[in-house]
């Protein structure tokens, strides 16, 4: 029996044309308010990552003010998740922001969302605020997550070298 040989996988991570889609179903699973991802969209950037020609990650980047930017949303998808894409993603985000020359980078999740909260600070970021009751009171559902509810939010935070 012959064994096909295994392909190396090409990833990519690009800009999102104006003429593109943007994949709003991969934007919203990090983010489950569609207003709000049309918002960052609007107002930020977005940034695609393919493998073999396919979307398989997005994250999207927003000026706060001419020092910081902020990963708005970041997201990979389901069946690619845990296979280090989503840190590959948090690493590019970061270069760019230095490349572009801010000093400052932030994120911001849920109290509940354990597994983001360890990625990031894997990534370098540090906790420096909690918004108490951002989520109970910006999102109509509650937002259950490892069994908690997600009610507060908890910024992170890399002070860049340039
Ligand atoms: N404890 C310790 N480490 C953990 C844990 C944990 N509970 N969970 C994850 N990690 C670590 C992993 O070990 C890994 O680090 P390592 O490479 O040093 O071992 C890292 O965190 C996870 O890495 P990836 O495999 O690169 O992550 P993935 O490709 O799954 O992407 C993402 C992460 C983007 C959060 C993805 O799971 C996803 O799309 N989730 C749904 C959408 C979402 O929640 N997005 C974020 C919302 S917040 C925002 O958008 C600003």
């Amino acid at each position: 029996m012959q064994i096909e040989p295994v392909q190396p996988k090409h990833m990519e991570i690009r800009r999102l044309e104006n003429t593109e889609t943007p994949p709003y179903e991969l934007l919203l699973l990090a983010d489950p308010s569609l207003v709000l991802v049309d918002k960052y969209l609007k107002e930020g950037e977005c940034f695609l990552c393919e493998m073999d020609g396919e979307i398989i990650g997005v994250f999207v980047l927003l000026m706060l003010n001419p020092e910081t930017v902020e990963i708005k949303n970041i997201a990979v998808r389901e069946a690619m998740q845990g296979k280090g894409i989503g840190k590959q993603l948090v690493k590019e985000a970061i270069r760019i922001a230095e490349e572009i020359g801010y000093r400052k980078i932030e994120i911001g999740t849920g109290n509940s969302s354990l597994n983001q909260l360890a990625l990031y600070q894997k990534c370098g970021f540090r906790i420096v605020e909690i918004i108490h009751d951002f989520f109970t009171f910006h999102y109509k559902e509650e937002i259950l997550e490892n069994g908690m509810v997600c009610r507060d939010m908890i910024r992170l935070r890399i002070e860049l070298a340039s």
